[in-house]
């Protein structure tokens, strides 16, 4: 079995965004697309000579097929081992506890996340490193770099892998190890979270409902949910993988994942809901009768984390991405942790968890974890809600509650306007950047609120140095509201303009007001402020998180 070098010209684009190279299918399936891509990895990472990757994906269209290509190139190119979820199946999260478990050089996750899957939808392909976590700008840059130059690759003629096989076989000279995806991460579950307590809140009576949308959760739910922890059977809904997502959007928010939050708006509905996305790294929870936001659900987490034995001893610090409101930050004060404010982007966690610095990290974009692995966990954070349920022993409802007596609420919500022209959306943020100096003092919307300051945000590596600059821009209104205006950095179709608002309220104030309704006046504020719905022709958001 020779290696043989094939030549190939560069494709245009393969730039990794916030999670790794993300195209249409289609992109993925042309001649050489993967092979070039996957070669430039390898060139950016020194080669993988004698090294061992972690390989898996969230079994969408065309997972398998390029995970083929990629045991196929790592073999030809003299890679120890490769480990494979059995179907090439492996959660974002559990790819990332094989990486530090089996002490990987690193991983290609392929994914596109939450967005659809299909021939005509999402593909996505993502190297992570051996931490665990995805890699950071410099690795790709390095990888797009390599991308730009690429002239040949180097693989082998050799008939598919079964990927349905456990166990070890040969190709060429390389290992590939196909093992259960699901069997390591649930021990690590169990290790940190209190299983006969919650088992125990089950057996009770505590009825729950887990949303699998069709994704790689399935069998992790139904193992842990079901198999483990005594949850009726049916508690994971739509629980088997399937390559187009039974059609549907694996994104779990409000508007994708609505009839579960129909059920649990209903009296007859279960006590708490969750969801998961296409590749098992966000969540959403739900309790009886209410929705709790991403950023909130960070902060109580933080505030209840000791409850669960891997927690107990209390947390190093707690950081958040930019966008994430402000609550999680009143919790680190109050414990007297440090607290961190990231640009978007689960990477950016990466050094402050591998320096101990933070032990939960969570994003408004319905992303929550911790020190555990290192990408963001949707069914970490289910088990951690559900183990603080447990010991808690009062409703979702009531924990919020008790939280927003104590910290004050910060009102929150996140307002997309998808596939808008891309020249349109970056007309309004040139717009906005070039005013911003002018900003401060200037009063917008009715009533009239003051803009206090506004920039664009930067961050500074508290533990490597490194610089990101132009991380989304951020007003600050007099009244201590905020709205941060980004573009997304992982669309696939045009611009999707992502407005974040939020608004505090202190603890002894109306902390029960619908959410949009606390944040209208906000939103109008940013609309006469930036133009919006006259440079996207939109009227309202297409998805309010
Ligand atoms: C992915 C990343 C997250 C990030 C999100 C933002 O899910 O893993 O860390 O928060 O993208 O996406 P956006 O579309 O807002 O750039
Ligand atoms: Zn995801």
């Amino acid at each position: 079995m020779t290696p043989i070098t094939r030549p190939l010209t560069p494709f245009d684009g393969q730039k990794p965004g916030t999670s790794g190279l993300r195209k249409k299918t289609r992109v993925f399936m042309q001649d050489g697309y993967v092979e070039a891509f996957v070669q430039s990895i390898f060139n950016a990472i020194g080669g993988v000579s004698g090294k061992t990757f972690v390989v898996g994906g969230d079994g969408r269209y065309f997972n398998a097929e390029a995970i083929q290509t990629i045991l196929r190139m790592a073999a030809a190119q003299g890679a120890a081992r490769c480990i494979v979820g059995r179907e090439g199946l492996l959660s974002t999260p559990a790819a990332s506890n094989l990486i530090r478990k089996r002490g990987a050089d690193g991983g290609l996750v392929l994914s596109a996340s939450h967005n659809p899957g299909g021939i005509d939808a999402d593909f996505g392909l993502k190297y992570n490193i051996a931490n665990g976590g995805p890699a950071p700008e410099s690795v790709t840059a390095t990888i797009h770099e390599q991308t730009q130059g690429i002239s040949e690759y180097v693989t082998l003629e050799t008939p598919d892998v079964d990927l349905g096989l456990l166990g070890e076989t040969a190709l060429g000279k390389m290992t590939v190890e196909i093992l259960d995806p699901v069997a390591d991460y649930a021990a690590l579950m169990q290790e940190l979270f209190d299983f006969d307590a919650i088992r125990a809140l089950i057996a009770g009576g505590f009825s729950l409902k887990f949303d699998a949308m069709h994704a790689v959760t399935g069998p992790y739910a139904t193992a842990i949910l079901e198999g483990m922890l005594g949850a009726p059977k049916g508690t994971v809904l739509n629980g088997v993988p399937s390559v187009d997502f039974g059609k549907g959007h694996p994104d779990p928010n409000p508007i994708w994942a609505k009839p579960l939050v129909d059920m649990v708006m209903r009296d007859d509905g279960p006590d708490f809901a969750a969801a998961s996305d296409g590749d098992g790294d966000r969540n959403m929870i739900l309790g009886k009768g209410i929705y709790v936001t991403p950023s909130d659900s960070l902060a109580v987490l933080a505030a209840n984390a000791h409850l669960a034995p891997g927690y107990a001893r209390g947390l190093a610090g707690v950081a958040r991405s930019m966008p994430t409101s402000r609550a999680a930050d009143r919790v680190a004060e109050k414990l007297g942790i440090e607290s961190f404010e990231t640009p978007t982007g689960w990477k950016f966690f990466g050094n402050l968890l591998d320096a101990g610095r933070a032990t939960l990290c969570g994003e408004e974009s319905a992303g929550t974890g911790s020190d555990h692995v290192r990408e963001k966990d949707g069914l970490w954070a289910v088990l951690l809600w559900l183990n603080i349920l447990a010991a808690r022993k009062i409703s979702v409802a009531e924990i919020l509650q008790d939280h927003w007596r104590s910290y004050g609420r910060d009102y929150y919500s996140r307002h997309d306007y998808e596939a808008v022209d891309s020249a349109a959306a970056e007309g309004l943020m040139a717009d906005m950047n070039a005013r911003l100096n002018d900003l401060p003092g200037t009063e917008v919307g009715n009533p009239p609120k003051v803009i206090a300051r506004a920039d664009q945000f930067a961050y500074t590596d508290p533990v490597d140095g490194s610089v990101s600059r132009n991380q989304g821009l951020r007003i600050f209104f007099a009244d201590d509201s905020r709205a941060v205006i980004r573009l997304s950095g992982t669309g696939t179709e045009g611009a999707t303009i992502r407005v974040y608002l939020e608004r505090y309220e202190p603890a002894g104030g109306d902390l029960n007001v619908e959410t949009q309704a606390a944040l209208r006046d906000l939103a109008a504020a940013v609309n006469a402020l930036t133009g919006l719905s006259e440079r996207t022709g939109r009227e309202a958001p297409d998805v309010m998180t």
